[in-house]
């Protein structure tokens, strides 16, 4: 054994009889896995020692064998977790390696292991229980990140902001209510996730190399043995698929496009243009140069680690297209976008569970925006409509009105009856508008006045958030 068991160690050697020299040097080190494929290391000995259990159930091994299996794999599992195991990029990958050193621990046991398997199948089924045990952890935090926007929405059921479209003030909403709509997103996230890993739970092994073995093998054996909650039907299907890691990335991208979209809110609130929110220090830094400088790092870095999960499902999907049957060394390349899918996934959402509940809230600052830009005019629409006036009319007679406030520099509110009846053009119709305007043209008049499922009344989003605690 080397004695730095950190790096590498190198020693090239002929791939099996049938070759005359070894493999080239720069060859070996591009076709190895070794560098990342390391993460399969657990998994890949739980599959093993599933497939050995099989074989020994089956009699195509002893029991003996199955001991000696079971015996060198302990070993190699404290060798790995201790940092004490001596990857060779000689062995190209981790399945080599580790059936080597099961080799050199347990001798003739360990070389009858890899009996009707191939590595096709093998890493087929260590990709789908490593995405498995990711996929549930994912869950977990992506879990904590809901349930921390439902705390904060239950804070802010009454708490009235601006709504905008184009960017533009259009109405007055509740700041629980426009969170609760990420609520939403982040749910349908979890469901595409949960729906994904019904498709990753299925066993691979038994395929062999493509056309499945000759030995008496047990597949439902070992699928119940690693969890599984079947098989895959199809030998060639079960080496070459890889749809259940794409569909992982797309998960990952939609999730992702969703942060994206809370991160533009966040820095724009952030931002003293705005001046909504507040957010601790420590989810924020300095400049270097400019001393007054408070940056929304996290979420602008979050929008931007959106492309790169773009750029893993583009890759996968690209690495996949047009391949044939069955399994092709292009799928070895598959590794790497989805690691990188799944740290920056789970890192983001740890990030984002944590920040969320941190977020200060400026309530005045918003209220104030929310009063400003005739964010009540639609109701005052709808008020005439009430009284008898056909909606384009209310439209045309309120836009008058509004261009009138701007004229006036004041709002819809500053006017008194006669005035508001002047503005709209109604004033020979004076049982249009009444007294009972004035509460429907506050902003918390209008917000109390969207009272229906998925509206913006406080009550409705308290109703909304013990919806969300329930599915939860
Ligand atoms: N390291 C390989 C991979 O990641 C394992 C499978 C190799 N199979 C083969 N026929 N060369 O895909």
């Amino acid at each position: 054994m080397s004695s730095s068991k950190n790096s590498l160690s190198n020693k090239a050697q002929a791939w099996s009889a049938r070759f005359n020299e070894p493999v080239d040097e720069l060859v070996q080190r591009y076709t190895a896995s070794i560098g990342f494929d390391q993460r399969f290391a657990l998994v890949d000995i739980a599959g093993s020692l599933a497939h050995a259990e099989m074989l020994a159930k089956q009699k195509i091994i002893s029991i003996q064998d199955l001991e000696s299996i079971k015996n060198g794999m302990a070993k190699i599992r404290s060798e790995i977790e201790s940092g004490q195991f001596n990857w060779q990029l000689a062995l190209e990958d981790v399945h080599l390696n580790i059936e080597a050193r099961l080799t050199e621990l347990v001798g003739d046991a360990g070389k009858r292991l890899h009996t009707g398997r191939s590595r096709n199948d093998q890493v087929a089924t260590d990709l789908r229980l490593w995405l498995r045990d990711n996929v549930d952890i994912i869950s977990t935090t992506l879990q904590a990140l809901r349930l921390a926007i439902l705390d904060l929405s239950e804070k802010h059921a009454a708490t009235i902001m601006p709504g905008h479209t184009h960017l533009q003030v259009a109405q007055p909403i509740t700041f629980g209510h426009h969170l609760m709509a990420y609520f939403e997103m982040f749910s349908r996230d979890e469901s595409r996730l949960q729906d994904c890993r019904k498709r990753i739970n299925k066993l691979p092994l038994g395929a062999a190399a493509l056309a499945g073995t000759s030995y008496p093998i047990n597949r439902d054996l070992v699928a119940q043995l690693l969890g599984f909650d079947g098989i895959c039907d199809n030998s060639l299907d079960a080496v070459s698929d890889r749809d259940f890691a794409i569909e992982f990335c797309a998960f990952a991208s939609i999730l992702m496009m969703h942060i994206s979209r809370l991160s533009e809110e966040l820095i724009l609130w952030l931002s003293p243009r705005f001046g909504f929110i507040d957010l601790p220090d420590r989810f924020c830094t300095g400049s270097s140069i400019m001393p007054q400088k408070k940056n929304p790092d996290v979420p602008e870095l979050a929008r931007g680690k959106t492309g790169r999960v773009y750029g893993d499902l583009i890759s996968l999907l690209t690495l996949m297209k047009s391949q044939p049957l069955a399994y092709n060394k292009d799928n070895q390349e598959d590794k790497e976008p989805l690691f990188d899918a799944v740290d920056t996934v789970q890192d983001t959402l740890r990030i984002f569970a944590d920040m969320i509940p941190h977020i200060q809230v400026q309530a005045k600052t918003m209220l104030v925006a929310a009063e400003g830009g005739f964010a009540t005019a639609t109701d005052l629409a709808d008020y005439l409509v009430k009284k008898g006036l056909a909606f384009r009319d209310a439209h045309e007679a309120v836009a008058h009105a509004v261009k009138a406030c701007v004229e006036r520099q004041c709002m819809l509110t500053d006017l008194n009856l006669s005035e508001l009846r002047l503005v709209c053009g109604l004033k020979n119709r004076p049982e249009l508008i009444g007294d009972d305007i004035f509460p429907l043209l506050t902003v918390m008049g209008s917000v109390q006045s969207r009272q229906h499922p998925g509206g913006t009344a406080p009550e409705q989003v308290l109703v909304a958030v013990t919806r969300g605690r329930e599915k939860l």
